[in-house]
C-alpha cells in the first residue's frame, strides 16, 4: 500500500516525521537517554569502530563526526567489505558498531563475526530486530523505521542518525565531555528534527522544480564540509541509484586539488550548507566553483542564502536548524532532488535496475 504516493520511495519519505517521533520516543524517556538492555556504559570504552554498507556506511561517517566532536570518542569506520578482509587489529577497550537496515548484509555480518571475540562489545543499529546481525550483537539498538519497501534507503538513513545522535550524546554524557544543560540542549535539538522535516517536506515543491533541470545533466557534483562531507555522498549515491546520472560528493576543501577541472557550465555543483562553524569556507568554495562558470544549487536556510550573496544557479531554502542535527533535516532535499529527477527522467524508481533491496551474498 503506498497510502496515496506514486512511489513506495515517495510515502517513505514522507513518513519520516513520524517514524523518527517513534524512535526518539523509544530512546529519550522524561528527558533521559534510555537504550534497551544491557545497555553500554561509554566509561568502559575507549574507541569505536563503525562498519557498514551504502547509505548505512553514511550514517557512520555522520556519527563519526558526532562521536569524535561532543563525545571526544576517537572513531574508525571503514566499508564492510574492506574491514573483514583488513582484518584490522581490535585494540582493548574497542566498542564495533554495525549499522544495517536489512540486518542480513552479507559483508556487514562478516565484519561483525570478525569481531566477535576480539570487541570489548558489539552494538549494532537495526532495523529489523529478528535479523542476523541484530541476533549476534550484544546490544542490538532497533530504529523503528517500520518496513521499508523501496530499494534506495530513505527513512532508515534519518533513523539510523537519529540513534547514532542520541548514542553519541549518551557518550558525551557518560565521558563528562557534556554537563546535565549540555545533555538537555542537545536532545532538544534532536527532538526538533520531525517538526523541521515536516516543514521541509512541505518545502518540497522547491526540489521537484530544479530536479527538471536536474535530470538533463550527465554529471552531478555535491559539496560539503564536516558531517554535510558525509550527507553530500548520501545525495550522490541516492541520485545515482534511481535516476542513473553520474554523481559524485567530494569535501568542499578537496575541490581545488583536482574535480575542480571538471567544473563547466554543464556539471551543476549541489553544495549543502547549513549554518554551521564551517558555512563560511563552504560558501567560498562555492564562489570558487562560480568564477569557473559552474551552476550551483545552493541548500542553505535563508539567512544562509543571503550571506551566500547572488551568482547561484538556484537555491534551496530550508527551516533554520541547530547545526548538530543539520544533517538529518537536510536527508531530506537529498532524497527529494533524486526522486524527482528521477521521476523526470522515468526510471523506475522503486526498483532501480541492478539492485536488490538486501545483500545478502558478497
Ligand atoms: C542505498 C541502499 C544501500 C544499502 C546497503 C546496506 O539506498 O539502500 O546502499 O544502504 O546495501 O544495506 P543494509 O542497511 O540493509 O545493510
Amino acid at each position: 500500500d503506498k497510502g496515496g504516493h506514486k512511489h513506495y520511495m515517495a510515502k517513505e519519505i514522507a513518513e519520516q516525521p513520524t517514524v523518527l517521533t517513534n524512535a526518539l520516543g523509544y530512546y529519550i524517556k522524561d528527558g533521559r537517554i534510555e537504550l534497551p538492555d544491557p545497555g553500554l556504559d561509554f566509561t568502559q570504552i575507549d574507541r569505536l569502530t563503525m562498519v557498514a554498507c551504502g547509505t548505512a556506511f553514511y550514517a557512520c561517517l555522520t556519527a563519526k563526526y558526532w562521536f569524535e566532536q561532543i563525545a571526544r570518542l576517537p572513531v574508525e569506520i571503514d566499508v564492510a567489505s574492506e574491514f573483514r578482509y583488513r582484518e584490522p587489529p581490535i585494540a582493548k577497550g574497542t566498542a564495533a558498531l554495525f549499522v544495517s537496515q536489512s540486518g542480513e548484509t552479507a559483508d556487514t555480518l562478516a565484519a561483525l563475526r570478525y569481531c566477535e571475540g576480539k570487541a570489548d562489545k558489539i552494538v549494532s543499529v537495526v532495523n529489523v530486530p529478528e535479523s542476523s546481525i541484530a541476533r549476534e550483537s550484544d546490544l542490538p539498538l532497533p530504529i523503528l523505521a517500520g518496513r521499508e519497501i523501496g530499494v534506495a534507503s530513505t527513512k532508515a538513513f534519518t533513523c539510523q542518525l537519529t540513534v547514532l545522535a542520541i548514542l553519541a550524546v549518551k557518550a558525551a554524557q557518560d565521558r563528562g565531555e557534556l554537563d546535565a544543560d549540555g545533555v538537555a540542549r542537545a536532545l532538544d535539538a534532536i527532538k526538533s528534527v520531525p517538526a523541521m522535516m515536516s516543514q521541509a517536506l512541505a518545502l518540497g515543491e522547491q526540489s521537484n522544480a530544479v530536479s527538471r533541470k536536474l535530470a538533463e545533466a550527465r554529471d552531478i557534483l555535491f559539496l560539503g564540509r564536516g558531517p554535510m562531507y558525509a550527507l553530500a555522498h548520501e545525495g550522490a549515491l541516492k541520485l545515482k541509484e534511481i535516476s542513473y546520472i553520474h554523481a559524485e560528493a567530494y569535501a568542499s576543501g578537496e575541490l581545488k586539488h583536482g574535480p575542480i577541472a571538471l567544473v563547466d557550465e554543464h556539471v551543476p555543483v549541489i553544495v549543502m550548507a547549513p549554518r554551521d562553524a564551517l558555512f563560511d569556507k563552504t560558501i567560498s568554495n562555492m564562489q570558487e566553483v562560480m568564477a569557473r562558470g559552474g551552476r550551483v544549487l545552493l541548500i542553505t536556510d535563508a539567512q544562509g542564502a543571503k550571506e551566500a550573496g547572488p551568482g547561484v544557479w538556484d537555491t534551496i531554502l530550508m527551516p533554520e536548524i541547530d547545526p548538530f542535527v543539520a544533517p538529518i533535516l537536510y536527508a531530506i532535499p537529498a532524497q527529494l532532488l533524486a526522486y524527482h529527477t528521477a521521476v523526470a527522467k522515468g526510471t523506475d524508481v522503486d526498483q532501480p535496475r541492478n539492485l536488490a533491496k538486501s545483500v545478502t551474498v558478497e
